[in-house]
């Protein structure tokens, strides 16, 4: 059983996972418009990946009993000036999501919450790994400026594929 207080920021959260599915499609779609494939797959498989944390937070709740609100889905982003931007974006979005599970494993702490503080620290861990790709590829980006390597790091991001670490 967990307090009316986590439920409300469960709720957010389970928003916040489905939100970033949906920046990430947004992403997907801007990037096979204009032609970078490579990066629209590798933002393909991050919206599945939020989709299935979304799950993750959702099954969490329903185990705990506690009821679960569908809140509504802002509109994403659609349209970048470059593929730079695009991943600088998502770092940002990343950072954001970071900062909200340190919050919630601060009023974890603060409830004396055990169980979910143990199923914040899945995702605590899950935040550094997503920071850390998307940093990789920022600089690489950088590093090639605006020439034709840009093609190339596209190229080996159409390489990825869905890796569903989150057992849901
Ligand atoms: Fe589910 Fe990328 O945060």
């Amino acid at each position: 059983m967990i307090s009316e207080k986590m439920t409300k920021a469960l709720n957010v959260q389970l928003n916040k996972e489905f939100y970033s599915a949906y920046l990430y499609l947004g992403m997907s779609t801007w990037c096979a418009d204009v032609g970078y494939n490579g990066s629209a797959n590798w933002f393909m498989a991050q919206y599945e990946e939020e989709r299935s944390h979304a799950i993750k937070v959702y099954n969490y709740m329903l185990d705990q009993g506690s009821k679960i609100e569908l809140l509504t889905i802002e509109q994403p982003e659609i349209a970048y000036d470059s593929l730079l931007q695009c991943f600088e974006e998502s770092l940002t979005h990343e950072q954001m999501m970071t900062h909200s599970f340190n919050e919630l494993c601060d009023q974890a702490i603060k409830e004396k919450d055990h169980a979910s503080y143990g199923f914040f620290q899945w995702f605590v861990q899950e935040q550094i790994e997503e920071e850390a790709s998307v940093g990789e590829i920022i600089a690489k980006l950088k590093l090639v400026g605006d020439g034709n390597g840009i093609f190339m790091i596209d190229n080996q991001l159409a390489d990825r594929k869905l890796e569903d670490t989150t057992g849901v």
